[in-house]
């Protein structure tokens, strides 16, 4: 009997997770699209602003699934990117391993009813589906960058460019069969379709009247390009962004340091914008009105998609305030990495051509079109380094660009005072911890279901948001990352930050993170000693966790078939 009533008061548990969102793009982190559902969870809940990630898609959910590090948990670089050789290290297998327990196997364990619709990307085979690693309910995405209206045709054609066919390939699962693109459900768009399955996951919890809490897990697969959304939300933003990514910037600056996300006096990161062979791409003044005209209408259609993650937002919440379950569920908000600032324009990323050809071949990219199901773009690195401003970079680098990301929570159990702003440095390996200690469960130990078990290297957050100590991390407390040779190292204020050529001095750099989140001042000459200290902190990171090393990644591994 104690157990049942110990179980009733346990929370429940909703994560949402958008799929290359930056930082600055959501209302309650300065961004000008409107998500009054995701501010309204800030303003009732918490913010932070030092919030860390991988620097890329399937590592971060590694991560966040496992409590530890990506080269611990399978994901040491992105499946899409790496060979069999690279593949035999352990670590790198581009699944998530035995060596790790998974967050919804513990839950699950412990009497949570788990629930998933979204994006998955930590394995493809039967065994390594969710529903083979804890979810007892399941819709997904088994990779990543699909058409979000379900509408590929090249898949229908693959004599023609069977690379792209092989790496963009659809692949979806429900529980634990695949489901064919014909199967889909009716006028399919991922965002409304990921959200409509998961509250039907929901009402089924409540009809069964389930003893079980539910932790339920939503990650969509946008705002990833290709971008689209209905034309009606992107409309909404018509005209907004006629004068061009760098003003967007600019207004996005201040009103983060308004708000109090940014510190007054913090110099935001110089815009690196550069193709796949290390040219400068346009800047808005060097581009003719059509050309403007284009990556406007670009930049309105990712604002139509974060819009529709609002709105999909606020019909979850409307569900869990109409059936009283809203204040007694940990809802989290967060980003896999900093927006994506690819130049795809030229990637080899078919066997038979490249991407323009690909575009050029199946799609309707007339500007009246773009976002609807048949068109094809991405924004670039300039309108993404509005969507990181202040930080350095966008997706894929492990500057603050990449891998600095905003996070909200709600929870009224834990959060004191509504619509705060902490500063605090965390990551996205705490949650595990955290979700574990807010939910009475426990991770196994040393081992699971027979093999051994790496321990989290998380933390959890309850004694610091109970306020029983100063901080989350300790200030000697030490974070790395590293994917496709790019690395950093984080202890307190300090970070060192490796990025090669053309984007990065391809040498070790110095930054007090806390006074310069833009990463514009080199402390290395005037703090040698740190510096070595530094990247002798990267080396034991390296060991710890088997970080293999890897240069850049070039293009061709992208040709790769996966
Ligand atoms: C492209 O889409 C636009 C807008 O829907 C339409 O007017 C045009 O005819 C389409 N072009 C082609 C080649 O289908």
């Amino acid at each position: 009997m104690e157990s049942t009533k110990t179980q009733n008061k346990r929370p429940n548990v909703l994560i949402i997770l958008a799929d290359d969102l930056g930082f600055s793009d959501v209302g309650c982190f300065g961004g000008e699209i409107q998500t009054p559902n995701i501010d309204q969870l800030a303003q009732e809940g918490l913010r932070l602003t030092d919030f860390h990630t991988a620097s890329a898609c399937s590592p971060t959910r590694a991560m966040l699934l496992s409590g530890t590090d990506n080269h611990v948990a399978g994901l040491g670089s992105m499946a899409e990117r790496m060979n069999e050789e690279i593949q035999k290290n352990p670590g790198y297998e581009g699944y998530l391993n035995d060596r790790v327990v998974s967050l919804q196997e513990c839950l699950q364990d412990s009497g949570y009813e788990t629930l998933m619709s979204g994006k998955w990307h930590l394995g493809q085979t039967p065994d390594r589906v969710p529903g083979a690693r804890g979810f007892d309910r399941s819709f997904t995405l088994l990779n990543g960058c699909h058409n979000h209206y379900g509408w590929e045709p090249a898949y229908e054609d693959r004599s023609k460019i069977p690379g792209i066919a092989a790496v963009l390939r659809r692949l979806y699962y429900q529980d634990d069969k695949p489901v064919s693109p014909e199967e889909l459900p009716e006028g399919f768009y991922s965002t409304d379709s990921f959200t409509d399955i998961l509250l039907e996951y929901l009402r089924n919890h409540d009809e069964r009247q389930e003893e079980r809490p539910f932790f339920a897990y939503l990650p969509f697969s946008a705002p990833h390009w290709p971008l689209q959304a209905p034309l009606e939300v992107i409309d909404k933003y018509r005209g907004i962004y006629d004068d061009g990514p760098e003003a967007l910037r600019q207004r996005r600056l201040v009103k983060l340091k308004e708000m109090g996300l940014v510190p007054e006096n913090a110099v935001p990161a110089p815009v690196i914008s550069k193709d796949e062979d290390g040219n400068d791409t346009k800047t808005w003044d060097e581009m003719t009105p059509s050309e403007q005209a284009v990556s406007a209408r670009n930049m309105e259609a990712y604002a139509g998609m974060v819009d529709r993650i609002d709105w999909n937002v606020g019909r979850v919440i409307e569900h869990l305030k109409s059936t009283n379950q809203l204040d007694n569920t940990v809802v989290m908000f967060f980003s896999d990495n900093g927006a994506e600032g690819a130049q795809f324009e030229a990637w080899p990323i078919t066997a038979g051509g490249d991407m323009d050809a690909y575009v050029a071949q199946y799609h309707n990219n007339s500007i009246e079109n773009i976002g609807a199901y048949d068109s094809y773009v991405w924004y670039g690195s300039r309108w993404a380094s509005a969507s990181t401003a202040p930080g350095l970079l966008y997706k894929m680098f492990t500057s603050e660009g990449g891998i600095r990301v905003p996070f909200v929570l709600r929870y009224p159990g834990l959060v004191k005072s509504p619509g705060s702003i902490d500063h605090s440095f965390s990551t996205v390996m705490d949650i595990m911890p955290t979700l574990l200690d807010l939910c009475k469960a426990q991770h196994p130990g040393r081992t699971y279901r027979g093999h051994e078990i790496e321990p989290m290297a998380g933390k959890t957050w309850l004694p610091y948001l109970n306020k029983e100590t100063p901080e989350i991390h300790s200030v000697d407390h030490v974070t790395g990352w590293e994917l496709f040779g790019r690395r950093a190292i984080r202890q307190g204020s300090w970070k060192a930050l490796f990025i090669p050529s053309p984007f990065g001095p391809e040498k070790w750099q110095l930054f007090n993170i806390l006074e310069d989140p833009g990463e514009t001042t080199d402390l290395c000459s005037e703090q040698p000693e740190k510096l070595t200290e530094m990247t002798r902190l990267y080396e034991d990171y390296c060991k710890t966790n088997g970080v293999i090393s890897q240069s850049g990644a070039s293009r061709a591994q992208w040709s790769k078939d996966i």
